[in-house]
């Protein structure tokens, strides 16, 4: 079986490699994998920055973003040959901490978890993978060509329900929600607060290119200009961050409405320095009774309500999102991001 393999922290690494064919375990499913979403945290672990082997061994298969059909599955699964699946990326972690014993891995306090093609456990970025039916989830065979978007999705449902929780607090009827980044987490995002009736702005640095139709397309408003000006204008009740850029980052920590909630969905580099006023943010967030939250990764639960939105998404602009698709062979042309992507995929089969 051809997989994709990188050995974590060390650079120039990825290769696609020969490996045996995975022979599941009693009770998982072993599926022929359809294809496989680029993200950020891929090119950070090609690029020897991010990133655990398994034990034992010095290579990773690398990926997270999967979508692939069920080749088979044992009697009483829940799951048949033929079936379109994705698998989890997350596993709880061994003691397990509190979280995890509960089925919240996402919010694991002990950081011993694991994930596919991340941390210590084989990814999906290969011809045949297996899985344990209880982190395999069914997608609606419509979703065929963009069901690989997913696991973003995932991210971006978590994101939502976190935002809800947090004006679950005093009286909540969010109005206008801005969505900083208009990459997959972005206009995923964007999507969900158009699908929950609000009033969705959407702000990004490119004025041209696929990211402002797909908002339009959306019935949103993009944005193009400074972070602290859009803000002002629109006022949002909620805020989701998808750029990680440090500026943009703070400046919507105070931009928003009272009672605003900003919720930070993007890992930022470290080590980029700016110089902010950190007295006006605390004074704006305590006398307005803002929150900013940070939201990484997704627990069954929102796999369930990704699945849901993207079945009632429109799977013409879903396809949209996916700007290039590349056949594994070609990989490091998937490693390298251009302006124009949005999402880029690994063809598998
Ligand atoms: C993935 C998450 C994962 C995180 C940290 C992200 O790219 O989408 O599932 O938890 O990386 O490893």
């Amino acid at each position: 079986m051809r997989a994709l393999t990188v050995t974590p922290l060390r650079a120039g690494t990825a290769e696609v490699r020969e490996l045996p064919d995975p022979v599941p375990d009693e009770g998982e499913l072993l599926v022929e994998g359809l294809a496989l979403g680029i993200c950020g945290t891929d090119r950070e672990i090609a690029s020897g920055a991010y990133g655990w082997a398994p034990p034992g061994r010095d290579h990773l298969v690398l990926g997270h973003e999967s979508l692939g059909r069920v080749r088979s599955a044992p009697d009483g699964s829940g799951f048949s040959a033929g079936d379109l699946v994705v698998g989890v990326v997350r596993r709880p972690d061994p003691v397990p901490c509190g979280a995890c014993a509960r089925g919240e891995f996402d919010m694991c306090r002990n950081g011993r978890y694991t994930e596919r093609g991340i941390k210590q456990l084989d990814g999906y970025g290969s011809r045949l993978w297996t899985v344990e039916p209880s982190y395999a989830v069914l997608l609606d065979p419509r979703l065929e060509h963009v069901g690989v978007l997913m696991e973003p999705a995932t991210v971006v449902a978590k994101a939502w329900e976190q935002v809800d929780r947090v004006g679950a607090r005093a009286w909540f009827e969010p109005r206008r929600v801005l969505v900083t980044g208009a990459g997959p987490i972005g206009l995923l995002a964007a999507l969900l607060g158009v699908q929950r009736g609000l009033e969705v702005h959407v702000l990004d640095l490119a004025t041209g290119g696929p990211k402002p139709r797909a908002v339009r397309e959306l019935g949103a408003e993009y944005h193009s200009a400074g972070a602290g000006e859009v803000t002002e204008r629109v006022e949002p009740d909620i805020i989701i961050e998808a750029t990680g850029a440090s500026r943009v980052v703070f400046e919507v920590m105070a931009g928003t409405a009272p009672y605003g909630i900003v919720c930070l969905t993007g890992v930022s580099p470290v080590g980029r320095r700016i110089s902010v006023d950190v007295g006006a943010a605390n004074r704006e967030i305590v006398l307005e009774n803002d929150v900013v939250v940070g939201s990484v990764n997704a627990n069954l639960r929102h796999y369930a309500t990704a699945a849901d939105a993207l079945a009632e998404a429109d799977p013409d602009w879903l396809s949209r999102l996916i700007t290039r698709r590349v056949p594994l062979e070609r990989f490091t042309e998937a490693l390298t991001a251009d302006p124009d992507d949005i999402k880029v995929v690994l063809t598998l089969d």
